[in-house]
């Protein structure tokens, strides 16, 4: 697949090089790429705008600060036909009102905002609810072992394309659902930075909805 990264920090950076390892290709974005050239050298990825990287993707993994995505959706338009992977959690202590008001109003989910600003995208959540330093020493594991990645969407094949690219770093996709059911891995939810091994994030989950 071809993946663009926006936002090539802690998540998006530790993604990029995880996905680039396994045969994906894989264009890191940033405000300054040339700063991204030595994490992109270690694993043959490339490194480009943020413009230039959302037009690479057929999948794009957007890792920002929630503040800043209506800036970036301004930016960078439309994203029809492509997979939208949010990863991007709300915290107002950091992202200050967007964040504030995505958590009051009820009536739509943090993921759903996001939808919002980018219509014509596939959009799904996934490794929202896992720590970076997880996803970077936990990955590539076989068997019971593997963690679990919480990943919700409305678009089946979007979806089912998204579990592909966490089982192909060797964690495991539990899928909540649709796009709406997200809000169990939001921050401060019960599922919410576990970082549990499958079985264990399963039964979680079935205490839950039981
Ligand atoms: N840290 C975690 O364990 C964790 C876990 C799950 C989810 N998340 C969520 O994932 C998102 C990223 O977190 P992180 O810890 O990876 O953050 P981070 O290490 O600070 O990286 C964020 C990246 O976003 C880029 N960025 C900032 N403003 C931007 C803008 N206006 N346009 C484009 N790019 C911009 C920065 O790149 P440049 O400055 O190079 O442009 C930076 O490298 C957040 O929403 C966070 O809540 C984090």
């Amino acid at each position: 697949m071809k993946i663009g990264i926006i936002g090539s920090g802690n998540i998006g950076g530790t993604l990029g090089q995880h996905w680039a390892k396994v045969g994906h290709e894989v264009m890191f974005s940033s405000r300054n790429p040339e700063a991204l050239k030595p994490i992109a050298a270690e694993v043959g990825a490339q490194t480009g705008t943020v413009q230039k990287a959302a037009t690479f993707g057929d999948v794009i993994l957007l890792a920002i600060p929630f503040g800043r995505i209506p800036d970036l959706a301004q930016q960078i338009g439309r994203l029809d036909t492509k997979i939208l992977i949010d990863a991007t959690n709300p915290y107002p202590q950091r992202d200050g009102d967007v964040a504030q008001q995505v958590i009051e109003d009820k009536s739509q989910t943090a993921t759903g905002y996001v939808a919002h600003q980018f219509p014509g995208a596939q959009t799904i959540k996934a490794f929202n609810s896992i720590y970076y330093k997880v996803l970077e020493e936990k990955a590539f594991r076989d068997g019971d072992q593997r963690i679990a990645v919480q990943v919700c969407g409305d678009d089946v094949q979007a979806k089912q394309t998204v579990k592909q690219l966490i089982e192909d770093i060797g964690f495991v996709p539990q899928d909540i659902g649709d796009l709406s059911s997200g809000t169990v891995f939001e921050p401060g939810a019960p599922l919410y930075n576990k970082n549990l091994p499958i079985a264990d994030a399963a039964a979680l989950l079935k205490q839950l909805s039981g």
